[in-house]
């Protein structure tokens, strides 16, 4: 697998559809404090972009990985057991906005937003980059996303193909 040289979408179009995204995010939770829970390692750098284009009050905190593929095989999805938040992260009675990079099968979403349901969030949406939704095996539709993406391996702008290609500003496919 190589980087393709195909551009998916550039920086300046990214940087649009950002700040398009932010401003929904702000008209919906107008007058409202929310806690913005960014997804590591895949939305670090979506989740910085982001959140400097929300006119709110905020915190913002993150939650490790609660995913890994033991290879490239989309099925075999690991959990670790418990989910592990940043120090002093509030989430109880708070509006609560999750940050992905993408959402794919939708497993990784459904299991972790069933998880925070148990920290009783006085409301959960969620917020992903990116959306492959042909290939969803569980049902789950997002409250924001930035794209819809053909199914392929997506790298750059924080995604990664084996630990690579997270810096890259634009975004990209490996082949
Ligand atoms: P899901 O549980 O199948 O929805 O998988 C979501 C997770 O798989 C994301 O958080 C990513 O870490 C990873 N993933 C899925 N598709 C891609 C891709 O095209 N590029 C990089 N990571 C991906
Ligand atoms: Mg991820």
């Amino acid at each position: 697998m190589k980087l393709s040289r195909e551009i998916l979408r550039s920086e300046a179009e990214i940087a649009e559809r950002v700040q398009q995204i932010g401003r929904e995010i702000t008209e919906t939770y107008a007058g409202q404090e929310i806690s913005v829970l960014g997804v590591l390692k895949g939305a670090f750098v979506f989740l910085a972009d982001l959140t400097r284009q929300i006119r709110l009050p905020m915190e913002v905190g993150f939650v490790e990985s609660v995913a890994s593929r033991r290879s490239d095989s989309l099925t075999e999805i690991v959990f670790s057991t418990s989910l592990r938040f940043s120090a002093s992260f509030r989430i109880e009675g708070m509006h609560l906005l999750l940050v992905e990079d993408i959402l794919d099968t939708g497993v990784t979403l459904a299991y972790l937003c069933e998880q925070i349901q148990l920290y009783g969030p006085r409301s959960l949406r969620v917020c992903t980059l990116l959306d492959k939704p042909h290939r969803r095996k569980v049902d789950f539709s997002p409250d924001f996303v930035g794209f819809k993406v053909p199914d392929r391996h997506v790298v750059g702008y924080g995604l990664d193909y084996q630990g690579k290609y997270r810096n890259l500003p634009f975004l990209s496919y490996v082949e």
